[in-house]
């Protein structure tokens, strides 16, 4: 219990405790603050029940606070109540408050003060066997954690995903996040979850996530996930901003003037810009996730392409194949030089290469929007103007690349017959299909399958980024999105500190932190480092 001295009543939100002459509000029963619970028992009634009780003279708080000596909850289990607890910030989950049923409470406003507690007013809390519940702790920022690819919470990291993802198509953005953050805790837990206990003291796992959680620990499935999934909406907006160059707001106005399909879309008559032609164009490709074979095969273009235009320039794989995915949707790419400000105009040459060789489908080179901020602490270095990105499409070959796996066994026949058909209709450079059939002689006979093309459509990121800013370009451009999402979060929240992709703004020294490497980017952020493959939060 929290002592209990003569205490200060704070004004609560239906407040009608009496007021003392100094207008402060005043408790008949200083020694007792209450708190219900709005789980199961619905706002309403909450609020209801707790102007009965301050008109009695019972204090009873808006917000749980450690000063709260009895939690009173309607048809919940010390359990569902102790769960509620641990998801509450700052660990109230070890409050030493009462767990009461309302009962209690009933009793009291009928004989007008705090009756006395009997065991039928306690909330039943199950004895676990602690030993044989694995408890689970993390700390609570993602950038503290360390997350491998070896998440044995799938079930239900997907189904917080999935209520990710489709709050992110609603541009419900903090629910999202939430959903984000709740699967993430779950991704770095050593262990399944077969247990809500398990779950106690455990950071950012909110009301509607544990609910989640429970109903698929329970049942085997989330009902709100299965809805979801199979609803009309979801699928429409899934397969619009499945489309390269849509986004959720383009495709919610698709979908609101119903054009649920590609189909649809494509007889609606509405003009597509140049990124969504393309994506279009490239729908099936783009929507089949990228190999490491093939990033590798692309990196192989892009050093060739970024060496012709500019010897002894560096190219960094990025995004989830630096922190060891096997697959992704796209392939990014960093790419600098050790001399500050030869980068400058990289891009432009780089891509105009990659053109002339008929490696790309679609381009657009872009500045990094945070470049046309008008303030903002991480701006000022005057060499960020060139800072340059590349979104791109690239052309790949199937037999691009001697000794590269093949989607497909070919003979050389098949690549020579299907490259000519495939200069009829695309334009390539007579180099291309040389080396197209030039390569891969497996003799072995072989159906050629309906449709076949000998290149499919990748997605390439192209960032250029000064020596300078290599190590926050380099920590921005790895991932995962929730990790830098985080680790921004850390910045601002624990360390007074701005973090970009440019730069680190110490705010109390009024000045940016110079780095070399990402090591120390952790180091002044006061965390301790963590490598790209346990980035995958
Ligand atoms: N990124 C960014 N600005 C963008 C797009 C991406 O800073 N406009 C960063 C993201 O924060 C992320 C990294 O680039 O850290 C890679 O993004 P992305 O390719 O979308 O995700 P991956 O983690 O690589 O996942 P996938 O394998 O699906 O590509
Ligand atoms: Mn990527
Ligand atoms: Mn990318």
């Amino acid at each position: 219990m929290v002592p209990l001295k003569r205490r200060k009543v704070f004004p609560s939100h239906a407040g009608n405790t009496g007021t003392d002459s100094s207008g402060e509000k005043v408790s008949k029963f200083p020694q007792v603050v209450l708190f219900l619970l709005e789980r199961k028992m619905g706002s309403s009634r909450r609020d209801f029940l707790s102007q009965l009780g301050q008109k009695k003279g019972f204090q009873v708080e808006e917000k749980f606070s450690e000063s709260v000596t009895h939690l009173i909850s309607e048809n919940n289990s010390g359990d569902e109540v102790r769960t509620w607890l641990d998801s509450q910030d700052g660990g109230r989950g070890r409050t030493a408050a009462h767990l009461l049923d309302i009962s209690w409470y009933t009793e009291s406003i009928q004989a007008g003060r705090p009756v006395e507690i009997l065991d039928r007013h306690k909330l039943q809390e199950q004895q676990t066997d602690e030993a044989e519940v694995v408890m689970f702790s993390v700390p609570s920022y993602a950038c503290q954690r360390r997350t491998t690819l070896d998440n044995h919470n799938t079930v239900l990291t997907d189904a917080l995903s999935l209520l990710a993802e489709n709050a992110e198509l609603n541009d419900e953005e903090g629910r999202g996040v939430a959903f984000r953050r709740a699967a993430a805790v779950l991704k770095a837990l050593p262990k399944a979850v077969t247990d809500m206990t398990q779950l106690r003291g455990l950071p950012c796992l909110g009301e509607h996530s544990l609910r989640v959680i429970k109903d698929v620990l329970e049942n085997g499935a989330s009902s709100e996930v299965e809805s979801t999934k199979h609803s009309e909406r979801y699928k429409a907006l899934k397969l619009l901003t499945g489309i390269f160059g849509v986004g959720a707001k383009t495709a919610d106005r698709w979908f609101r003037e119903g054009i649920h399909t590609l189909h649809q879309l494509k007889d609606s008559g509405h003009s597509l810009n140049r990124a969504q032609q393309a994506g279009l164009d490239h729908y099936d490709d783009l929507n089949q996730s990228v190999t490491k074979a093939e990033a590798d095969t692309i990196g192989e273009i892009v050093e060739r392409a970024v060496l012709a235009v500019l010897p002894g320039a560096q190219i960094t794989l990025t995004g989830g194949f630096r922190r060891g995915k096997l697959t992704g949707h796209d392939v990014d790419f960093l790419i600098t030089h050790p001399e500050e400000g030869r980068e400058e105009g990289l891009m432009t040459k780089v891509v105009s290469w990659l053109e002339s060789q008929g490696f790309l489908l679609y381009q657009k080179i872009t500045r990094n929007s945070y470049l046309e901020a008008k303030d903002g602490p991480a701006r000022s270095a005057s060499n960020m103007d060139r800072f340059e990105r590349c979104f791109s499409i690239f052309r790949l070959s199937k037999v691009e690349k001697k000794g590269a796996k093949q989607p497909e066994t070919l003979t050389e026949n098949d690549v020579k017959t299907h490259a000519q058909e495939n200069l009829k209709t695309h334009s390539h450079t007579s180099s291309q299909i040389q080396r197209v059939s030039g390569e891969e002689e497996d003799g072995s006979e072989r159906k050629q399958p309906a449709g076949f093309r000998p290149w499919r459509a990748v997605r390439v990121d192209l960032v250029v980024s000064p020596i300078s800013q290599f190590g926050f370009a380099l920590l921005g451009w790895t991932g995962s999105k929730l990790f830098e999402r985080e680790l921004r979060r850390w910045a601002g929240h624990e360390r007074a500190m701005s973090l970009s992709s440019h730069a680190l703004y110490d705010n109390k020294q009024s000045r940016y932190l110079r780095v070399m490497t990402e090591e120390e980017i952790f180091a002044h952020l006061g965390l301790e480092y963590v490598p790209p493959s346990e980035r995958n939060a």
